[in-house]
């Protein structure tokens, strides 16, 4: 079984969905086996709880020692990024390199970098009215938003479509994307181990 270690900071809905797929057996071999949060009352934490899934509330402060030590102690093969708002330390980065990833609201490179998260993403979309947009699982690597690209879906931007609108539909292609990119993932890394 590989084993995921999901990172979200919010409702936690792509870990829902990550969870789901497992559940239904469209993503198979992996298991969650930690779901940790930088806020202790976020929905990620309470959804990873009502689902016997082990769930680590870390402060802001984390120290990437620390980080690391239960990355090991729970044998952790993939990091998953779904909403994590707090910078990965570097040390982390480094000893996942090719094994961590992340999701973002939009078809990136477009509308990627510092201070794009959340609704901006969705409002710049809007501003430079683009007839499409999308999420865009990658690669993490030391700068926001510019590892490599895994996958992408996209859906389309209508007459009064508004940011919270987008977001909506976003976060549904990303509901349907993530789980078959973590596929495509653990594929690479079981022919890489074999
Ligand atoms: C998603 O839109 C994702 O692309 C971004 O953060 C949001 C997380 O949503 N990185 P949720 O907590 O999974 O509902």
């Amino acid at each position: 079984m590989f084993r995921l270690a999901v990172f979200a900071s919010g409702k936690g809905s792509n870990l829902r969905a990550i969870d789901e797929a497992i559940r239904a057996r469209r993503l198979v071999g992996v298991e969650i086996a930690l779901v940790v949060s930088n806020n202790s009352s976020s929905g990620a934490l309470v959804y990873a709880r009502s689902r016997g899934i082990a769930a680590m509330h870390i402060t802001a402060t984390a120290q990437a020692a620390e980080m690391l030590d239960t990355l090991r102690e729970y044998s952790i093969d993939l990091i998953v990024l779904a909403g994590y708002l707090r910078k990965i330390p570097v040390q982390v980065v480094d000893a996942f390199e090719g094994r961590m990833i992340n999701i973002h609201p939009a078809l990136l490179p477009d509308f990627g970098g510092e201070g794009m998260y959340g609704i901006n993403v969705h409002r710049a979309v809007l501003a430079a009215k683009r007839p499409t947009t999308g999420a865009t699982v990658h690669y993490v690597s030391h700068e926001y938003d510019s590892g490599a690209i895994i996958a992408q879906s996209t859906c389309s931007v209508e007459v009064g479509d508004t940011p919270e609108s987008l977001s909506q539909k976003v976060l549904r292609v990303e509901h349907e994307l993530y789980p078959r990119a973590i596929a495509t993932v653990v594929e690479r890394l079981q022919r890489e181990s074999e």
